[in-house]
Parts: C-alpha cells; sequence; structure tokens
C-alpha cells in the first residue's frame, strides 16, 4: 500500500527544487516541467539556473544560498505569493571524502550547513504553508534528497555519512508528524551517480548511473506514493543487506571490500 499520495500527474503542479542547478537537481527539473510541471529551480549559481529557465518556458529561477536562512525564507516567502506549492524537494548537498585520520573541522561543519542545516531552512520556511495547503484540500509533498551513505558508517564519509544519516532520520520523523495532516514524505536514497559531485571520486563507482536516470527513478517513486525511493536496485539492494549484519560482520566486510 502507497504510503503517499501518488504523484501521477504533474500538470500545473508548482514544484520547487532546491539544489536545481546541475545534477539530479537539475535533472529532476528538467523531467518534470516535461511532464508539465512548473518549476522552479534554486541553487547558488545563477547562470545555469538562468539558462535553466530560459530554456524552459514557465520555469523560474531563485538564485540562494540554503546556508543563508533569511534568504531561504524570502525565497520561499516570493514563491508562496504567487499560489500554493505541490512538491518541494531538498537535492542541495556538498560532499568532500574525508577520514577521522584526517580531520579538517570548516569542512566538517560545512557539510552540516549545507546538507543539514539548509534542509532545516527550508523546511521552517515552507511546513506551515503545506500544511495549510493540505487543510485546504490540496496533497502537498516534501522530499529530502539523501544518501544510501546515510544506511551505515561508511569510510572515507566522517562529514557526508553523518548528515544523510541526519537527513534520513528527519524525514521518518517529518512522515511520522506531517502524514496525518495530509502531507506526503518522502526520502531520496541514491546510490552513485554521474554528477560534479562524484567527479571528485577516484575510485571505480559500482552501477554509476546518470541525474536523468535518477530523475525517472524519482518520478516512479513519487508516482507510487514511496516514502524511501533508493536506486539503482542492483546496488541499493545489496547494500540493503549489509544494514541488517551485525557490526562484527559488517566492519569486517567493509575493510575486506574496500582496503580501508
Ligand atoms: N551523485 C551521487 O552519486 C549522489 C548519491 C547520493 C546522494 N546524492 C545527493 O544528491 C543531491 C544532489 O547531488 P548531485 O549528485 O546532483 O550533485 P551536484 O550536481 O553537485 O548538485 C548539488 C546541487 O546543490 C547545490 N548546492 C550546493 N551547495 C548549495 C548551497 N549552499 N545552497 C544552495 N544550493 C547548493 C549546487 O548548486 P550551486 O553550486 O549552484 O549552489 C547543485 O545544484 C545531493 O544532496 C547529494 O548529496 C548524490
Amino acid at each position: 500500500m502507497a504510503l503517499n499520495p501518488r504523484i501521477t500527474d504533474w500538470h500545473g503542479q508548482r514544484v520547487w527544487l532546491i539544489g536545481a542547478s546541475s545534477g539530479i537537481g537539475r535533472a529532476v527539473a528538467e523531467a518534470l516541467h516535461a511532464r508539465g510541471a512548473q518549476v522552479c529551480v534554486s541553487a547558488r549559481q545563477p547562470a545555469p539556473l538562468e539558462e535553466f529557465a530560459r530554456q524552459h518556458p514557465g520555469s523560474q529561477a531563485l538564485v540562494l544560498d540554503a546556508t543563508d536562512a533569511a534568504a531561504v525564507a524570502t525565497a520561499a516567502q516570493q514563491l508562496l505569493a504567487d499560489g500554493p506549492l505541490d512538491l518541494v524537494c531538498y537535492c542541495a548537498g556538498h560532499y568532500q571524502a574525508m577520514r577521522a585520520t584526517d580531520i579538517d573541522l570548516p569542512e566538517l561543519l560545512r557539510h552540516q550547513q549545507v546538507n543539514v542545516a539548509g534542509a532545516l531552512h527550508v523546511l521552517a520556511a515552507v511546513v506551515p504553508a503545506l500544511l495549510g495547503a493540505a487543510k485546504a484540500g490540496r496533497a502537498p509533498h516534501l522530499s529530502l534528497v539523501a544518501s544510501v551513505a546515510g544506511w551505515r558508517g561508511l569510510p572515507q564519509s566522517l562529514a557526508y555519512g553523518p548528515t544523510k544519516a541526519a537527513l534520513i532520520n528527519l524525514a521518518e520523523v517529518l512522515f511520522l508528524d506531517l502524514r496525518p495532516h495530509g502531507v506526503g514524505v518522502s526520502v531520496v536514497c541514491p546510490g552513485f551517480v554521474d554528477t560534479p559531485l562524484t567527479a571528485q571520486n577516484a575510485f571505480p563507482m559500482p552501477a554509476l548511473i546518470t541525474p536523468a536516470q535518477a530523475a525517472q527513478a524519482m518520478l516512479r517513486g513519487w508516482a507510487r506514493g514511496d516514502f524511501e525511493m533508493h536506486f539503482p536496485r542492483r546496488f541499493t539492494v545489496i547494500l540493503k543487506l549489509l544494514r541488517v549484519l551485525p557490526y562484527r560482520w559488517y566492519f569486517a566486510l567493509v575493510h575486506r571490500l574496500t582496503g580501508l
């Protein structure tokens, strides 16, 4: 049974994607625009956002830094002044590989700011309006893009992994709190996607998919009413199994598989 109302008809749906100047967010923006949604794309870099808005009639670009709570609130007010939002998706993310043997505190905190505080800024700015829209009979939806890196501790993931684990927990709490009030909530846990974020990875990325494939998987997840979306399944199903292993076996297997 679907945990959320299914979203299958995107015509006229008002969507706000934060972190949509490249990668997965941009691909989702393209896919939803192609299905008839009115898309607003946000991120820090004006050029790619404005290019998107030019190339996709009816869409809009709002430049912002998600770590700036006031800027996020202003952008949300601007969008909500034009009408209710049907989907808000937090895709913004920051990633740099880091090990505990080489701690970089500013980088650690940067991950917390972009990946977690940014999401909280968006929640504070839109949740009251989403609740209002649900009360008025609409079916608004909130999605957080986390990662399989949030499922269990991984090597090189000192800065990134804990932020994604936080987002998964946050989405679970949001579902419990908001779903009874008519707001859909989902969490997206991609495996490896070929984007600027992963371009720095020096190792071969298993089951790497394109941003367009990731976007299609997310559209399918919204259409099914999933709470959790994870893809590509050929990779994420194996990680799901590792998730239930006792620590003794899990740590030994990760050491053996990664050599780290
Ligand atoms: N690629 C993967 O394999 C993978 C796997 C699992 C999860 N994810 C997650 O998927 C999401 C999208 O990542 P991606 O792979 O598509 O990487 P990406 O192409 O680098 O996209 C990240 C987006 O976040 C925006 N962003 C970064 N800092 C921001 C800030 N302070 N304020 C506003 N926007 C900001 C970037 O735009 P600006 O630079 O213009 O601000 C960009 O639009 C991230 O949450 C990432 O953690 C990715």
